[in-house]
């Protein structure tokens, strides 16, 4: 127990301070529409309303989630198999955490990735001493980052990553998609992730759990209001905004915003933002999926679902995915190229054109899905890449430096995307 608790000492607290906080706000309030991060309502009291919210009549998700978990957990922990490495992004209240490491044969460590040390430590607090078999390995940081993920004393069969609560459904197009990719990479080669996902229905069922009739869903919007002013010094009048959350059917998401009754002006940092009467303020998406929506997005992160549990009325999931198969995903070549490999992490076929490209066409055949290759084969390469059957990409016509490298082609149909996490640099990345 101590030891743990000196390694998490030994872990900077990341909760993100003042500057970070003012940068943020300053940034989504410069938009056109507005917005503000949801990730800033959990403040302490932020935290217990949402706990307050899950104990409404209305708000389905987490009761809902929490009794089909425990109805499906032996066949979870069937298919997830022994001695695993449960790594949680989040450490959330600990309750489903329990259930699951219980539940499952010999686990062997687990690991939840928090931004606030407190809160790492109070869920370590919570489960050490009921599960002294599984060693507590808490990580400080970002989870929507790839995360290192350290190696427990005893070797597991593999990784689970555990997300439920439909966290994912706070995060949007982009951002969803680079949250999967960091979690394609966390869990590794081999790893798995339990996903909870809520399910689209009956609008007026979903409108209803965001608009519960005591108003803790809207003390909980507004408190977002109340923290800016304490924290970065903003003069948010807490009476001058509403909340207000509707769900749309052609995104699948409710959509909460914080909506000024009036004109008025706030102040922030020696700057004036004014607000149009009826103007809102963009604060939270919270998604809802079909499977085609849910495996829609997955797909652009390499990753597939292999079992789906639901509960119906109110319908919710849980997914168990994995990595895109192995088979598709060919690193070729040394250096820059393995790297690339191992920084996408995913279902693509990433190339290093450094030998023949003919005997390349023949080792690969139609599996080829992306090629990278030195910067003066362009030409030379035509020819071979007709052989594949790859066109030039549409959305990239000029050639991308990329450490020496260029981003040449790809099979026609393949998603382009940018890999945020190279910066500046492009990476296509393609499905087969
Ligand atoms: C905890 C993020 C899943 O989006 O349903 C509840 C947060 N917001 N009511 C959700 C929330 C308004 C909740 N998540």
């Amino acid at each position: 127990m101590s030891t743990v608790h000196d390694a998490l000492q030994a872990l900077t607290d990341l909760t993100p301070g003042r500057q970070q906080i003012l940068s943020d706000v300053v940034a989504g309030l410069s938009r056109t529409p507005r917005q503000l991060p949801s990730k800033y309502f959990y403040d302490a009291r932020g935290s217990r309303l949402f706990e307050q919210i899950t104990q409404t009549p209305e708000y389905y998700p987490t009761r809902t989630e929490l009794a089909l978990l425990k109805r499906v957990l032996p066949d979870i922990a069937r298919s997830v198999g022994p001695r695993l490495h449960v790594v949680e992004l989040g450490s959330g209240s600990g309750r489903k955490t329990a259930l699951l490491l219980a539940a499952l044969h010999d686990p062997v460590a687990y690991t939840p990735i928090e931004i606030s040390r407190a809160a790492l430590l109070s869920s370590i607090d919570h489960l050490a001493p009921a599960l002294p078999e599984v060693e507590m390995l808490p990580v400080c940081a970002d989870f929507t980052r790839p995360v290192a993920v350290p190696m427990p004393e005893r070797e597991p069969a593999r990784r689970l990553l555990f997300f439920p609560g439909s966290t994912l459904g706070n995060f949007e197009g982009e951002d969803a998609v680079a949250l999967l990719r960091a979690m394609r990479q966390t869990m590794g080669r081999d790893g798995l992730a339990l996903v909870g996902i809520d399910l689209h229905k009956d609008p007026a069922l979903i409108e209803a759990a965001y608009n519960d009739a005591q108003g803790v869903t809207a003390a909980f919007t507004l408190n977002l209001l109340a923290r800016l002013n304490r924290e970065i010094g903003s003069d948010f009048d807490l009476d001058g905004f509403h909340h207000r959350a509707c769900y749309s059917t052609a995104r699948l998401r409710i959509e909460t915003d914080l909506v000024s009754r009036w004109a008025q002006d706030m102040h922030l940092d020696g700057r004036t933002f004014h607000f149009a009467a009826d103007e809102p303020i963009r604060v939270e998406y919270s998604h809802k999926y079909t499977d085609d929506s849910f495996e829609a997005l997955l797909q652009h992160a390499g990753l597939q679902v292999t079992q789906r549990w639901n509960a119906d009325s109110p319908a919710y999931g849980l997914r168990l995915l994995r990595a895109c198969a192995v088979d598709q995903h060919h690193v070729i070549g040394a250096g820059i190229g393995a790297q690339l490999g191992e920084h996408l992490g995913f279902g693509v076929v990433v190339v290093v054109l450094d030998g023949d490209a003919g005997d390349l066409a023949e080792r690969l055949g139609q599996r080829l899905g992306l090629v990278l290759v030195g910067g003066d084969r362009l030409g030379d390469d035509r020819d071979f890449l007709d052989a594949l059957g790859l066109e030039l990409s549409g959305g990239v016509d000029e050639p991308l430096h990329l450490g020496g490298l260029l981003l040449l082609a790809q099979r026609g149909g393949l998603e382009l995307a940018v890999d945020p996490l190279l910066g500046g640099g492009l990476v296509g990345v393609g499905r087969l």
